[in-house]
């Protein structure tokens, strides 16, 4: 798989264990994941609104603005999702290493994708965030209008219509987005993450 041969790996005096401590708090990937519309973005930049002003450091990585730079070159057939999933996995991992709260929301439809980015970090450097919303009150939602496309047949293999989206079975935290506000979701993720000593 990896193209690369006759590389080293060259370590950095200053560590990840440094950059916590300098920063006086953990790091790690709150891993948003769900289908379109399900509030996986909303809920993200407001939770990193809250991290910010308590004073933390965050870094936010979202499938709509990733795709128009770094994977501008994947589409959505499920080798491109993969690979999507996995450079936003890689990044996520070098902002953890830089001592970040990063905040990564992507449908992430397939279970083995996010697997494989749990698998990259320690144990408890990947926080599973599955913001649940039934198809029918996102596609309701329908804010940017593509459902409507993918119904009519003008997108092909839209996540939830004609694609797969696959439920996480152990998520470390299940957003229910129909019942919970914005405030509420922020809340009961940063319950979390003072609860496990993160923050
Ligand atoms: S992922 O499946 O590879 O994780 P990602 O989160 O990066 O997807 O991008 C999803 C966003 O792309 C959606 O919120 C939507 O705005 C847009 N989009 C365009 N085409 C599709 C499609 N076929 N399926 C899902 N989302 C799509």
């Amino acid at each position: 798989m990896a193209a690369s041969t006759n590389i080293v790996w060259h370590e950095s005096e200053v560590t990840k264990e440094n950059r916590q401590q300098q920063k006086g708090h953990k790091s790690a990937i709150l891993w948003f994941t769900g289908l379109s519309g399900s509030g996986k973005s909303t809920i993200s930049v407001a939770l990193e609104t809250a991290l910010y002003t308590q004073g933390f450091h965050t870094y936010r990585l979202d499938g709509d603005n990733v795709r128009h730079g770094l994977n501008n070159n994947l589409g959505f057939s499920p080798e491109d999702r993969t690979e999507n999933i996995r450079r936003i996995g890689e990044v996520s991992k070098l902002m953890v290493d830089a001592g970040l709260f990063t905040l990564t929301a992507f449908i992430s439809p397939y279970r083995d994708d996010r697997e494989q980015v749990r698998q990259l970090v320690e144990a408890d450097e990947f926080i599973e965030i599955y913001v649940q919303a039934s198809l029918e009150i996102c596609e309701q939602r329908d804010t940017k209008g593509l459902y409507k496309k993918a119904r009519l047949g003008e997108i092909k293999g839209f996540t939830g219509i004609d694609a797969p989206y696959e439920e996480p079975t152990h998520a470390e935290i299940v957003i229910d987005s129909h019942q919970l506000s914005v405030e509420e979701s922020v809340e009961a993720i940063i319950t979390y993450l003072k609860d496990n000593d993160y923050i």
